[in-house]
C-alpha cells in the first residue's frame, strides 16, 4: 500500500530523512517511535503530500505520489496537532464542508454518522470555538476520515487528549483497522504505541533504527530498543512537532 524508496529531506543543512526504505502492506497498522526531532513528522507530512521528498520516491497503492499527487492525496487522511477546523462553523458544517471538498455524495448523512462514532453528536450544532481540545481532536478525527480514505497517518494523536477521549480514539483507530484501513501513527507512549500495532518502526538520525512485527517474542526486544533510542528522554514531555 506503502512503498518508500530511498526517502531523503534535506532541510537547512541536515538530512532530516537520510535514506527510508519501508513497505506497507494494505491494511497494517504501524507506529513510529523516534527521539524528538528524528524525522516522523517529517515522513508523514511527505507522505500526505504537503511537503515535496528532495529524493527518492513514495508509492501510494502502485502508483507514484509525485505523479498523481492529487488523486492520491484523497486515498489519505490526515490526523495531527493541526485541527484544519474552522472555528465559526459547527461541528457538522465543518465536517460536511470537507465531505463536499472531497466528493463525499451523503455528505451530511456521513456526517451525523461520524458525530455519532466519535461521541459528538449532542455538539453537532455548536461551533468548534465552543470545543474543548478533547472534542476539536475528536471532530479533527472524523474530518480526517469523512472520504473514507485507505490510508490514515496519524501523528501525535492522543496528545492533548484526556483518559476518556484517548479512549475513544483507541476504539476508532481499532475499528478503522478492523475495516482495512492502513495506519501509521506517530506516539510517545510505549503502551499505548505497541497496543495496536502490527508493526514498530524506530525512527533516529532520520534513518530506521529498528523494524520488528509485534509477537509476544518481539515486545521485549522493541521495548530495549525503544528504551535505549527514545524512552525516558521524553517522557511527561509535551513535544511540539
Ligand atoms: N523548515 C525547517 N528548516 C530546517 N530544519 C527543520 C525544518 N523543519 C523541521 N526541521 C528539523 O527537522 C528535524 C525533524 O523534524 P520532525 O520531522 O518534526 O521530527 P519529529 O517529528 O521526529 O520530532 C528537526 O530537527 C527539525 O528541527
Ligand atoms: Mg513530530
Amino acid at each position: 500500500m506503502i512503498v518508500l524508496r530511498g526517502l531523503r529531506k534535506r532541510l537547512g543543512a541536515r538530512d532530516v530523512l537520510a535514506g527510508i526504505d519501508l513497505e506497507v502492506p494494505r491494511g497494517q497498522f504501524v507506529t513510529i517511535f523516534g527521539p524528538n526531532g528524528a524525522g516522523k513528522t517529517t515522513l508523514l507530512r511527505i507522505l500526505s503530500g504537503l511537503m515535496r521528498p528532495s529524493g527518492g520516491d513514495v508509492y501510494l497503492g502502485g502508483a507514484r505520489l509525485e505523479d498523481d499527487s492529487v488523486a492520491l492525496r484523497a486515498m489519505v487522511g490526515v490526523v495531527s496537532h493541526h485541527t484544519y477546523l474552522y472555528d465559526d462553523l459547527t461541528a457538522l458544517e465543518n465536517l460536511v464542508f470537507y465531505g463536499k471538498m472531497y466528493g463525499v455524495k451523503d455528505a451530511p448523512e456521513r456526517a451525523r454518522r461520524l458525530l455519532e462514532e466519535v461521541g459528538l453528536s449532542v455538539f453537532a450544532h455548536d461551533p468548534v470555538r465552543t470545543f474543548s481540545r478533547g472534542m476539536q481532536q475528536k471532530l479533527a478525527i472524523a474530518r480526517a476520515v469523512i472520504h473514507e480514505p485507505e490510508v490514515l497517518l496519524a501523528d501525535e494523536p492522543y496528545t492533548g487528549l484526556d483518559r476518556r477521549a484517548g479512549e475513544v480514539l483507541t476504539g476508532l483507530l481499532r475499528r478503522f483497522k478492523e475495516r482495512g484501513v492502513t495506519i501509521l501513527m506517530v506516539n510517545h507512549d510505549f503502551d499505548q504505541g505497541v497496543a495496536l500495532a502490527d508493526r514498530v518502526i524506530i525512527l533516529a538520525g532520520g534513518r530506521v533504527a529498528l523494524d520488528e512485527l509485534v509477537t509476544s517474542e518481539s515486545l521485549r526486544l522493541i521495548r530495549e530498543r525503544y528504551e535505549e533510542l527514545v524512552g525516558g528522554k521524553y517522557a511527561g514531555v509535551d513535544q511540539k512537532q
